[in-house]
């Protein structure tokens, strides 16, 4: 803690190398240690403080995706640190409890510094979700899993280079959990709560068992949902996130996979893209006997409440062509549009190509009001700040900018697969 009382976190981005596989260590890049960061956890609230020093040899930043904070805060490519500087950013937790993580976005090379480690988890808690009874107990039943793919070579060194048949960019074959190869848990309750982060930087994983039993969606990228949605498979894109609960019988084995994908392509792209891969994620292995005194509870979190009919303004975002959206691909110097600070807006946003994209936002968490003009489905109800974009289909969000006004310093809104992030299909806008 220091004087202000803010609670204050140090993290010094380095390289190093891993021990991913029998053989030679893997060269990787991380946040406090030599691959992936460390869980970063605080309370709705309270002021955290970051000292964040850059030890690579490059420029990079640290962006708080999913968060609600002033756009000098943000992390994008107007905050990058130069090798051996330091930035501090500070602000006031502010939103409900969620599943968020950190980043680097640098301008152009976002893909490969997350490809090469540097990603964690930021987990928000506030006072109504520590009073319900769902599983909770990080590292036994609460258990976060940054989900990546990594192409490793004959030394075992990541492979950045992508397909060149694929739109997406790397698509791995090594599934790492947590910067683990092979991962498993050893489960000693029935109910498990998985908070899952899909980090890869372009593949699509439609989670499911082996054994396709159920589980429930507790929670989507900007908290908990207000009531469990059951199913037996879970899509998620590039940067999405998702709480699920499993549960599980004494001495049995399950093991969670990513199956092909269910939506997202118009064929013949998808083979190529990845979509009709079945690739095993995590083993869990359950004791003979199992602690049982968590529940998921009828109600959870609060529903979405934005009223599309207050919106003051309404644009349109066409993703098309790898780098563009609407048209024009991402330019540091260009301000695509103003929003008035407090007001609503309704934004609809579509893929114009054949292959996948999803649209991330920063500063709110946002509602999809309708997909295609219709309801949109259980797993897109709660509060969202990434939103997978099947071909042509249409997606209304409604969003509200609160709080935070910089006139000159922008918001980014982007496709989350990061080459094409990387290669234009970015805008900026500003809070006034
Ligand atoms: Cu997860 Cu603009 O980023
Ligand atoms: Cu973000
Ligand atoms: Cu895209």
């Amino acid at each position: 803690d220091d004087p202000s009382g803010a609670r204050v976190f140090n993290l010094e981005i380095k390289s190093g190398t891993t021990p991913l596989k029998e053989g030679r260590e893997t060269a990787t890049w991380g946040v406090n240690g030599n691959f992936l960061g460390p869980t970063i956890r605080a309370k709705r609230g309270e002021e955290v403080a970051f000292s964040v020093y850059n030890g690579l040899d490059e420029g990079t930043s640290i962006h708080w995706h999913g968060m609600h904070l002033p756009a000098v805060m943000d992390g994008g490519p107007h905050q990058e640190v130069e090798p051996g500087g330091s930035w501090t950013p500070q602000w006031t937790l502010n939103q409900p409890a969620a599943t968020l993580w950190y980043h680097p976005h640098p301008h152009g090379r976002t893909g490969s510094h997350v490809y090469k480690g540097l990603a964690g988890m930021f987990i928000v808690d506030d006072e109504e979700s520590e009073a319900l009874p769902l599983p909770a107990t990080y590292g036994v039943d609460d258990l976060p899993m940054i989900v990546q793919d990594r192409n490793l070579d004959g030394d075992n060194q990541f492979e950045d280079g992508g397909s060149f048949l694929s739109m997406q960019g790397i698509l791995g074959d090594q599934i790492t959990v947590n910067g683990t190869l092979g991962p498993y848990v050893d489960v000693t309750t029935r109910l498990v709560r998985l908070r899952l982060l899909n980090g890869s930087v372009s593949r699509l994983y439609n989670f499911g068992f082996d054994d396709d039993r159920a589980f429930r969606l507790i929670a989507t990228d900007g908290g908990l949902l207000p009531e469990a949605w059951e199913t037996d498979r879970l899509q998620l894109s590039p940067g999405e996130r998702a709480e699920i609960v499993v549960a599980f019988a004494p001495g049995e084995t399950a093991v969670l996979r990513s199956y092909p994908a269910d939506e997202g392509y118009t064929s013949p792209l998808g083979r190529v893209n990845g979509a009709d891969d079945l690739l095993d994620v995590c083993e869990f292995r359950a004791a003979e006997t199992l602690t049982d005194d968590t529940e998921v509870p009828a109600a959870m979190g609060a529903a979405p409440d934005l009223d599309p009919a207050e919106a003051v303004e309404e644009r349109e975002f066409s993703l098309s062509g790898f780098n563009q959206i609407n048209g024009e691909a991402m330019d540091l110097q260009r301000i695509d549009f103003g929003v008035r600070e407090g007001t609503v807006e309704l934004w609809e946003v579509s893929n114009a190509d054949g292959y996948m994209h999803n649209f991330h936002v920063h500063d709110v968490q946002f509602q999809v009001v309708a997909v295609d003009g219709e309801e949109p489905p259980p797993r897109l109800r709660g509060w969202k700040d990434t939103v997978q974009l099947v071909p042509q289909r249409r997606y209304q969000l409604a969003l509200r900018f609160a709080d935070y006004t910089d006139p000159d310093l922008p918001y980014m809104y982007h496709c989350h697969i990061l080459a094409h992030e990387d290669s234009g299909m970015m805008g900026q806008f500003v809070v006034l």
